[in-house]
């Protein structure tokens, strides 16, 4: 089987604070960018991409009004501020031509996303081939996604990447250290193993 294009504009957003954009927007980012140049434009007023990005790490980010467009060529990973009224989580929606709503592995994280999943499911009408996954964040080692939770998923009217990324503390330290799983060795290999198949399944 060919696997797909990478997404060239990959928007990771929920309306929902906390769930882990930031975080996988710059490890996508640095996964991506070993397969092609690749930015991170951070589209949250808050700046922690920017924050965790900015002090001369590895991951290339762009400023919310470098962010769009041509970006010199790269792949971009939109890191959006959590809201979807949000004028620049608007605008990643209608440009992006694929879509990762990270969740919690709770009903109740997902039960708050889903005007967010309303508005996914109205651009879909209107551009069918954009694709958008929810994609599990912060999953314990060692516990299974409860029944509860798979229910939850199944009526939630979008895919969940079988791909899950576990609660690791290296994904704290990477922040702390202005740089992605990808620059901390061995000791990450398992985080970077989680990217990877995320990223892996996206072009499947
Ligand atoms: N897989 C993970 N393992 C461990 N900690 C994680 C993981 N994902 C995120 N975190 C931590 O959870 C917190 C929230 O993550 P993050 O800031 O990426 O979420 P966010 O969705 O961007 O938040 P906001 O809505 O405020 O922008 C951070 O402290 C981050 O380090
Ligand atoms: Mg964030």
């Amino acid at each position: 089987m060919t696997a797909r294009a990478l997404p060239r504009r990959l928007a990771v957003l929920n309306a929902k604070g906390g769930t882990g954009k930031t975080t996988l927007a710059v490890q996508l980012t640095a996964g991506l960018g070993r397969r092609v140049p690749c930015a991170l434009g951070d589209l949250d007023p808050q700046g922690s991409a920017s924050q965790w990005c900015g002090a001369g790490g590895t991951v290339r980010v762009l400023a919310a009004e470098h962010a769009w467009g041509d970006a010199g060529g790269a792949h971009l990973v939109w890191d959006c501020p959590p809201s979807v009224e949000h004028p620049a989580a608007q605008r990643a929606l209608q440009q992006a031509d694929a879509l990762l709503v990270p969740v919690l592995p709770s009903p109740l994280d997902l039960w708050a996303s889903w005007r967010l999943v309303e508005a996914i499911r109205a651009e879909q009408q209107r551009r069918p081939e954009l694709r958008a996954w929810l994609l599990i964040n912060q999953l314990e080692p060692g516990s299974a996604l409860s029944a509860a939770m798979h229910d939850a998923l199944r009526e939630f009217g979008l895919p969940a990447l079988q791909a899950v990324v576990r609660r690791r503390a290296i994904y704290r330290t990477a922040a702390l250290q202005g740089v992605s799983v990808y620059d901390l060795g061995p000791r990450a290999a398992a985080a970077v193993a989680d990217i990877e198949a995320v990223i892996e399944e996206m072009q499947t």
